[in-house]
Parts: C-alpha cells; sequence; structure tokens
C-alpha cells in the first residue's frame, strides 16, 4: 500500500469566505521607470461582491487603471493577492491567466480600442472568435444579438470612423459582453463623451449590470458614481477610509420606480420634442438636426428616459403621423405638414 502525503490545505483559500467575487488583499504595485520605483498602489483591501457595480473615484494618477489591469489578469501585482471567485490568480499560469480573461472577464477601455478596419459586428466578433466553441454562423448570430442589445444593430456594417463617440462605445461595450463575462471591467467608460451621450451609456450599462455581472469601474465622472452600487475613492494608490458610499443597489422596488418615473419622462420628453418641432416649423425651418432637438431638453429629463433619445424621436415621429423622416441624424419635415400647426 502506498502512503499518499495529504494534500496540503491552502491558507487563503480557509480565509475566503464564498461571498465575494473579488478580493484584493494587501495590494501593491510599484511600476519601474529606467531605475526609478513609482508606487502607483499602496496597499489595496477591496472585497467586491457578486452583482456590485463598483465606482473608483480619485484623481489622475491615483491608481485606478492600475487596479483595474491587476484584477483583469492584464498585469501582476508587486505584491499582495488577488482572487476572483476564490482564486488566486498568483497562482496561475500565462495559460490559465489566459482562459480566465479570455472566459470570464470583459473589458471596456477609455478610447474604445476598437480595430478600425473591421465593421461594428466584426469588432464584436473577435472575442467569439477566440473562444473558438461556436461556428461563424453562430457568432455572427449572437454578435448581432449583442449590437441589438446596444441598439446599434442596423449599423452593424459601419466601421468605427463611420460611427460616433457614443456608438463606438457602444460597440466596445457589445465586444465586452461577447463572452458572457462574470465581471466587465471599465475604465472611464463615459471619458470622452459629452455628458448626454455619457447618460445614455450609463443607463445602458445599469441595465447590463442588473443581468448579473460584476462591474468595476474607474471614473472621474460624477454622473457614473450615482450608477454605482458602491463608490470607492482612491488617492495616491491607497483606498480613502470614510469616503466610500454603498448599499446604492437598485432593488426591485426602486426598479419599478425608477420605470414609472422614466414613462413620465418619456412622456415630458415627447411634449418638448413636439413643442421645438413646431415652432422650427412656424419658422419654416424643415430641416433640424436631432442632436439640436436633444440640446434643448435639459439633462434630468435625458437622464430620466427609458430608451435612446434619438430612437424615441423616430418613435414619436411614427406615433403622431408628422410626414417627414429621419436621415443621417437630421429630421427632414414635408412642407405640407400641418399636423403639428393645430
Ligand atoms: N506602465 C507604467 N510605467 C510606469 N509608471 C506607470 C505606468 N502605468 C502607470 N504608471 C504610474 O502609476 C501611477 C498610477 O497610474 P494609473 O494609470 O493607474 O492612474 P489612474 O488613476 O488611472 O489615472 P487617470 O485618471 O489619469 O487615468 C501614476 O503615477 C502613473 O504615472
Ligand atoms: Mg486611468
Amino acid at each position: 500500500m502506498v502512503l499518499r502525503k495529504p494534500k496540503p490545505i491552502d491558507q487563503n483559500l480557509r480565509k475566503i469566505t464564498i461571498q465575494y467575487k473579488i478580493q484584493v488583499t494587501g495590494v501593491y504595485k510599484t511600476y519601474l521607470l529606467g531605475t526609478t520605483a513609482v508606487p502607483a498602489l499602496r496597499g489595496i483591501d477591496l472585497n467586491i461582491k457578486p452583482g456590485e457595480f463598483l465606482g473608483l473615484m480619485g484623481p489622475s494618477g491615483c491608481g485606478k487603471t492600475t487596479l483595474l489591469n491587476l484584477i483583469g489578469g492584464l498585469d501582476y501585482p508587486t505584491r499582495g493577492k488577488i482572487f476572483l471567485d476564490n482564486r488566486d490568480m498568483s497562482l496561475l499560469s500565462e495559460n490559465q491567466l489566459a482562459d480566465l480573461r479570455r472566459d470570464n472577464i470583459g473589458y471596456v477601455f477609455q478610447f474604445y480600442n476598437l480595430l478600425p478596419l473591421l465593421t461594428a459586428l466584426e469588432n464584436v466578433m473577435i472575442p467569439l472568435h477566440f473562444q473558438g466553441t461556436l461556428s461563424r454562423r453562430a457568432r455572427k448570430r449572437k454578435a448581432m444579438e449583442l449590437l441589438k442589445l446596444v441598439k446599434l444593430d442596423e449599423r452593424s456594417h459601419h466601421t468605427p470612423s463611420e460611427l460616433s463617440g457614443g456608438e463606438q462605445q457602444r460597440v466596445a461595450i457589445a465586444r465586452a459582453f461577447a463572452n458572457d463575462p462574470s465581471i466587465v471591467l471599465l475604465d472611464e467608460p463615459t471619458g470622452d463623451l459629452d455628458s448626454k451621450t455619457g447618460i445614455e451609456i450609463l443607463n445602458l450599462l445599469r441595465d447590463l449590470n442588473r443581468k448579473g455581472a460584476t462591474f468595476v469601474s474607474a471614473t472621474h465622472d460624477a454622473a457614473v458614481s450615482e450608477y454605482c452600487t458602491r463608490i470607492i475613492h482612491i488617492i495616491d494608490g491607497k483606498i480613502v477610509k470614510g469616503l466610500e458610499v454603498s448599499g446604492l443597489k437598485e432593488t426591485d422596488e426602486m426598479r419599478e420606480a425608477r420605470l414609472s418615473l422614466q414613462a413620465e419622462y418619456k412622456e415630458r420628453c415627447e411634449r418638448k420634442i413636439l413643442e421645438f418641432i413646431r415652432t422650427e416649423k412656424s419658422q419654416n425651418i424643415l430641416e433640424i438636426r436631432i442632436t439640436k432637438i436633444k440640446d434643448s431638453i435639459n439633462e434630468e429629463i435625458l437622464k430620466n428616459l427609458p430608451m435612446y433619445f434619438d430612437d424615441l424621436v423616430s418613435e414619436l415621429i411614427e406615433k403622431e403621423e408628422i410626414p417627414g423622416k429621419i436621415k443621417s441624424g437630421v429630421l427632414y419635415l414635408e412642407k405640407t405638414n400641418n399636423v403639428l400647426e393645430g
């Protein structure tokens, strides 16, 4: 009979309870710039529960991107450990880490990082290609569904340069969700967008977060923090104690209240749009940029809409049977339009 050595018990596993999706324990990160050490993170302890939408706030250079990169397995801590689903990332081989990234994590980078020569659809298909489990046809179908989710299915054949900043960010979000990630890391998801487009992206992210994935988002943007379930502040590579805000997670009751509020705001928005069109029409202006209409609506209303503003305008034009059509972001009214004058 062979006497086997008992398996060693991983001390860390014993300490960790199952309730956290991500655990960051005593993490330091120091970059070497030539011979100069640049301390980016200086002792981060952070537990993140499944389904949270955690906001990382703090001044430029405080270490937000560094922390996201470590959680996402794109770089290693100098000291300390990170656990995803109780798995110690430092024990994974390069290949295991690559698998973990490919199968579990979605990344949304600050500047979209779309491949410029590929269409929106092809960009979203990339992670599916690397996963290698679906046929080309199935990949295409799935990518199309994802584009639909971010309301861009009609622009699937456009390349990034033919899309607005907000649209490119929506493609990047669709791509981040292609592998059904359980963790989504976002670096300044609204960083480069005007505040109104940013709000639309945030509404989209909030709804995606409700589908169950855990979100960690670095941001300077105070608007983002309104969408987070918890916010922590980092300064000089450390979490600032006493500045944490939590318990912001939307409950079913809150969601219901939000939806009814959104319906109300939608109505208000529709009235404003009609008013705007009527005024333009009375001045014989028959070509109206949708962005111009949008600029006339206050942010509080836009923030609470249940859908994208452009879609709302299209829907309204149809619903009110306003003679005219929308093409490339412009509403062209027909001359014989009396409907609005009553
Ligand atoms: N690859 C690198 N090599 C050397 N130093 C780096 C590197 N990446 C980041 N740093 C330094 O580490 C610190 C933290 O940088 P990081 O990018 O994490 O900050 P941040 O909070 O994301 O800032 P921002 O809000 O401007 O994006 C900074 O001092 C930065 O200069
Ligand atoms: Mg950064």
